[in-house]
């Protein structure tokens, strides 16, 4: 059912964990499933020097954030943007149809972990949209208990 690509990041997932004094965080949930996911992004000089995540969900949330997290790093806010669920899926060589959503969610926490990063810095980025807030503020106290 799932990639080798997948496997291997569900198991040892990449960047995971919480960056101390991120610029930008985002976190956005799949309000059908119930999973969360919350992405921290440190920026220098408009590059992602430095990301971490952290996901309470599926194998497949799981393995979008760590592929999402080495997609992003070291890129340009303006390349990040460009990398959509799309290229998620294919940076894991596919997904189950019915797992499709994971790396949709993958791609929104990575938006607004920018959009986060834009207000708190005062800078518009070009194309990016303000997050919809599909997550109830109890799941986020939830996960920041955990
Ligand atoms: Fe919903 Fe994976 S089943 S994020």
């Amino acid at each position: 059912m799932y990639t080798k690509k997948v496997m291997d990041h569900f198991v040892n997932p990449r960047n995971m964990g919480v960056l101390e004094n991120a610029d930008g965080v985002g976190t956005v949930g799949n309000a059908k499933c119930g999973d969360i996911m919350r992405i921290y992004l440190k920026v220098e000089d408009e590059v992602i020097k430095d990301v971490a995540f952290k996901t309470f969900g599926c194998g497949a949330a799981v393995a979008t954030s760590s592929i999402a997290t080495e997609l992003v790093k070291g890129k340009t806010i303006k390349e990040a943007l460009k990398i959509t669920n799309d290229a998620v899926v294919e940076a894991l060589d596919g997904l189950p149809k019915a797992k499709i959503h994971c790396s949709l969610l993958a791609e929104e926490a990575v938006h607004a972990a920018l959009w986060d990063y834009s207000k708190k810095h005062n800078i518009k980025i070009e194309g990016l949209k303000e997050p919809k807030a599909d997550i109830h503020d109890e799941d986020i106290e939830n996960m920041e208990e955990a």
